[in-house]
């Protein structure tokens, strides 16, 4: 037997039991004739007493960092205790030890705090995930996956694998694809989600799936997005959205409670895409905080139902506002007495090249009651006044206002709201507030193709009121210039996500499940029956044999890990993830392959 016990289990309680540990070496004290060893395993970490009669064996055989080995002793209270780790109370007076492997010097500490650079924990993977840190989080990782399972079992749930070789499945990214031998000239996609099985697992009656799966998208990287995922895939049947909503808004709320002992108890808040966009200017906004936007400008067309105020800023004669299509306030709490230093540095910050905007105008909201603004030369006290009610701003608050093109100056308005709380202190890790976005467009315009895109993906339904809409009218787009006064701009749809602390968590929809609408969908988006029977002529012919009305949704089950976990990037929650080229350094992949493979693929290569 190797071990008797683990690194993190003995206390007080056992000492003068004679126990056997194996683990890694974490470090090596000699004091005199005695020397002190940390052994480390997954559990914890357990001190080792070597005394005068084992020096020699040591002096023989010097221990070193990460050798793994084994020691059997007595347990015994120390005489100095360490309150740090659960087993600080006690330690093993060695009687025998045997090195079960040696170990080279690993290239960084393996410590919660490392000396190591990313790229360099990334190579070295195998020896990062020792580090308690990084296992913390694959066993929070582990935990969300239990709970999730747990929860979808009771509840009738079924958990199905579909395959990976597949046909492609569009979700908005490019495919990874795969070389057939056996099909010369013929590629399998990766999915990039199990989206039309889990909708043909509906035609086969399994009314609950579930699957905690990898999938696969060849899009731009960013710190919550990796090329293979891992989402909470769900799909239900003989249902609409209410019944999804309470349905996933339960396993999150047990999530909660398992993993971090939270009861979610209030309601999660709705609130419709157009709010969104409008208050926030953002369709995941992290509502922990208020700082709501004050939309002092905008294109009408852009939100029809909501009124321009922006008497409040015309006729001034200001060309940074009446020259911008759009223009936004945000009243930041507390901030009125910031000094010229520190609106020049948000000034620069809006500048830099990812938020894109040309400067920012400041209205400070003196505690006595006047007003002070870098625009004073332009709007009396008054107006200044007018605008700080319009932005709900109080005594002794910052009002920050951009100007420019819509879509720009909504996301700049946004980054800064998110800038602005995060320095502010406003989004804090271990507070979670959760909300759904609601009645998402039905479509998105690309601009490059001038045509139609589904927002979500082609299997969401448009809201019932809106079929009509849709049929009736002819997808083209005759005038790209005011493609926004298309009838299609307006459709909503049967969509949903789930957002958590400002990240989109999850989403889904009820879907088309009827042939005729499916094959309108299609066309909309400039497929015609040739490409739609070639694409998916499985599905719509499934529809034909008994499709049932069925929704769903899809977790990122890593973003969610992260986010519980208090961090920004889902990496650290991925065993072995890739970095932000795609690229697993560990492994050096991609790489080339041998050209007898690329022969029996039927594939001859044009790289530079
Ligand atoms: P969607 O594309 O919205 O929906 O994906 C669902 C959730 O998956 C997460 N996610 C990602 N996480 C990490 N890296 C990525 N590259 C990445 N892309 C997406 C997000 C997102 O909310 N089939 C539909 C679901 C459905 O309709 O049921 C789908 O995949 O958290």
């Amino acid at each position: 037997m190797y071990r008797t016990h683990t690194c993190g289990e003995l206390r007080l309680a056992d000492v003068n039991k004679e126990v056997t540990l194996a683990g890694w070496v974490q470090t090596v004290r000699k004091f005199g004739s005695i020397t002190f060893v940390d052994l480390r395993d997954r559990y914890g970490i357990t001190q080792l007493l070597f005394n005068e009669n084992l020096n020699a064996q040591l002096d023989e055989n010097p221990l070193g960092r990460e050798f793994v080995l084994q020691a059997k002793g007595k347990v015994n209270e120390r005489s100095s205790k360490n309150a740090n780790i659960p087993t600080g109370e006690i330690e093993i007076l060695v009687s025998e030890f045997s090195v079960l492997n040696k170990a080279v010097t690993p290239p960084f500490t393996i410590q919660d705090d490392t000396d190591g650079g990313d790229d360099l924990r990334m190579k070295y993977r195998f020896l990062d995930l020792r580090r308690n840190t990084v296992k913390k989080n694959l066993e929070l990782r582990y935990s969300v996956n239990r709970s999730a399972r747990n929860y979808l079992h009771e509840n009738n749930f079924m958990d199905i694998e579909t395959p990976f070789l597949i046909k492609s499945t569009p979700e908005g990214a490019r495919d990874f694809v795969v070389p057939s031998r056996m099909n010369a000239g013929q590629f399998y996609a990766l999915p990039q989600s199990p989206q039309t099985f889990k909708q043909l697992l509906m035609v086969s009656g399994y009314d609950r799936y579930y699957q905690i799966v990898k999938c696969f998208r060849d899009e731009d990287l960013r710190a919550d997005r990796q090329p293979e995922f891992t989402q909470i895939d769900c799909e239900m049947s003989f249902v609409q959205q209410e019944d999804i909503l309470n349905m996933f808004e339960g396993l999150i709320k047990r999530i909660f409670k398992d993993v971090k002992g939270i009861d979610y108890t209030e309601t999660v808040e709705r609130m419709s895409w157009e709010d969104a966009m409008w208050q926030y200017g953002n369709d995941k906004p992290d509502i922990r905080f208020g700082m709501k936007l004050c939309n002092l400008k905008f294109p009408a067309h852009t939100f029809p139902t909501k009124e321009s105020i922006s008497s409040l800023i015309d006729g001034a004669n200001f060309q940074v506002f009446d020259g911008a299509e759009t223009v936004i306030a945000i009243a930041v709490p507390g901030c009125s007495e910031y000094t010229r230093k520190q609106t020049d540095e948000l000034t620069e910050w809006v500048k830099r090249p990812q938020i894109g905007m040309k400067g920012l105008v400041f209205i400070k909201c003196n505690a006595d009651g006047t007003y002070k603004s870098s625009a004073d030369k332009f709007y009396s006290e008054e107006k200044l006044k007018a605008i700080a009610e319009a932005a709900d701003a109080k005594a002794g608050d910052l009002i920050l206002i951009l100007a420019g093109a819509e879509e720009r100056t909504r996301k700049a308005t946004s980054d800064l709201r998110m800038y602005m709380g995060d320095k502010l202190g406003l989004r804090k890790a271990d507070d979670f507030k959760l909300l759904w976005v609601l009645d998402f467009p039905l479509f998105e315009y690309a601009e490059e193709e001038n045509r139609w895109v589904a927002r979500h993906h082609p299997f969401t339904s448009p809201k019932p009121d809106h079929i009509e809409v849709m049929i009736n009218n002819n997808p083209v787009i005759e005038n790209a210039a005011e493609y926004l006064k298309h009838p299609y701009a307006n459709i909503k749809a049967n969509a949903y996500d789930m957002v958590l602390n400002g990240n989109e968590i999850g989403g889904g929809s009820i879907r088309i499940f009827q042939r005729e609408l499916q094959e309108k969908m299609f066309e909309a988006l400039g497929m015609d029956a040739t490409e739609q029977q070639h694409k998916f002529g499985f599905l719509l012919g499934a529809f034909e044999y008994g499709a049932p009305p069925h929704g769903g949704l899809a977790f990122g089950f890593d973003r969610l890990c992260a986010i519980l976990g208090g961090s920004e990037s889902i990496r650290d929650f991925i065993a072995f993830p890739k970095n932000n080229s795609g690229r697993d350094v560990m492994l050096d992949a991609p790489s080339t392959i041998d050209d007898k493979q690329l022969v029996e693929l039927s594939i001859k290569l044009d790289v530079k």
